[in-house]
């Protein structure tokens, strides 16, 4: 007999309000609908996420979000096996928000209530995307994200290292705010380092000899601002040329802190004995033509598969917290209407608390 699960995901947890539809036939999972509203542009002017104004976002769009992805899936309510939302971590007022929105068509439709670790919902991506099987590698890379996850189970996953500062993404778009380019700044930088020369500036590589998968973004970001201002000083104001060189230097060292410290999660990995290799790559910055390169490269020479979900599932969306959810639920497990709303939510719980995780408020 087919075994069909069909579940409604909500996510809220930073800046974009979403909604999706998973439904999963006979163990193969299938993205029906997944509604993105971003609200890029509500916080344009102040240099990051301003969490009131993402939660007040948030309470506007939710239910026509939610609406919009019903019947693009082309499902009713009653089709439905349960709603998973993400529960946290994130800004407060947003998780608020989706939690409350499922916990509301819960209560009135008598579903079962499914909360999400959004984190989660990166690290299964995967298994949606792919059915990559446990265990698997996964390097979680976004603006507000940067840690290398052991994902052995729906609900046990292993942080072996991650940023003790900023995030990559943060990196890239404070680079090109120091440069004068475009926000967001990943693929400027991106565009501008193709035209640059890597070496011509001498740049940091923070902790990259360092025992262990740790990393630190914030030493490169002032290193930066160093070596633009030495070139002003010099030449009185930054060439094309300077800005491109500027951007090829960052962005190889980026990819060689990430490239290396990829290299040791890796053996961490390994020491598991995965019957088929896999490294996953996700979040915003795991589109970065150079990062992917030296990461493909890395996999090639230790026969590794190497995984990266399309870009829409890689970034903030409801269908990897709709997918968690199910993968909750197969296992027997729900939430009742008690359920809280939690800024901090590690993944793994055993390790250590990280010193910091980015502006972008995943404080996980
Ligand atoms: O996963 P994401 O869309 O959002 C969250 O951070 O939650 O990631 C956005 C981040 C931004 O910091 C953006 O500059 C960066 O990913 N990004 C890139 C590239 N495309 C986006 N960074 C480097 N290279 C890119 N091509
Ligand atoms: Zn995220």
């Amino acid at each position: 007999m087919t075994k069909t699960l069909t579940i409604l995901g909500i996510e809220s947890s930073c800046d974009d309000t979403a909604a999706a539809v998973v439904r999963q036939v006979d163990g193969v999972p299938k993205v029906l609908s997944s509604i993105v509203f971003g609200q890029t542009e509500l916080h344009a002017d102040f240099g990051g996420v301003v969490p009131e104004i993402a939660a007040r976002a948030h309470v506007e769009k939710l239910d026509i979000c939610v609406e919009q992805a019903l019947t693009k899936a082309n499902v009713t309510l009653s089709d439905l096996d349960g709603v998973a939302v993400t529960a946290g971590p994130g800004l407060i007022g947003g998780v608020v928000s989706g939690v409350m929105l499922a916990k509301g068509i819960c209560a009135a439709t008598g579903l079962p209530l499914i909360g999400v670790n959004h984190l989660a919902g990166h690290a299964l991506t995967p298994r949606l995307t792919d059915q990559v099987p446990f265990p698997f590698l996964m390097l979680l890379v976004s603006g507000g994200h940067c840690q290398f996850l052991l994902v052995k189970n729906h609900d046990d996953f292993n942080r072996i290292g991650g940023t003790i500062d900023d995030a990559p993404g943060e990196a890239f778009d404070k680079t090109a705010r120091i440069l004068g380019l475009a926000q967001p700044g990943g693929p400027n930088v991106q565009k501008a380092a193709e035209n640059g020369d890597p070496k011509r500036f001498k740049l940091p590589r923070p902790l990259l000899n360092q025992e262990g998968c740790d990393m630190s973004f914030s030493g490169l970001k002032t290193a930066m601002i160093r070596a633009r201002d030495a070139v002003i000083v010099e030449n009185g104001g930054l060439t094309v040329q300077d800005q491109a060189d500027l951007c090829a230097g960052f962005q190889s060292s980026v990819a060689d802190i990430l490239t290396e410290k990829s290299r040791r999660a890796l053996e961490q990995y390994f020491a598991l004995n995965p019957e088929t290799r896999t490294f996953a790559v996700a979040g915003g910055v795991a589109a970065n033509t150079q990062i992917r390169a030296q990461l493909l490269d890395l996999c090639a020479k230790l026969d590794t598969n190497f995984t990266a979900p399309p870009l829409a599932l890689c970034t903030d969306n409801a269908a990897m917290i709709a997918y968690a959810g199910l993968a909750r639920f197969e296992a027997g497990e729900q939430d009742d209407l008690t359920l809280s709303a939690r800024p901090r939510w590690p993944l793994d719980q055993t390790a250590a608390p990280m010193l910091g995780s980015g502006k972008k408020g995943a404080k996980a």
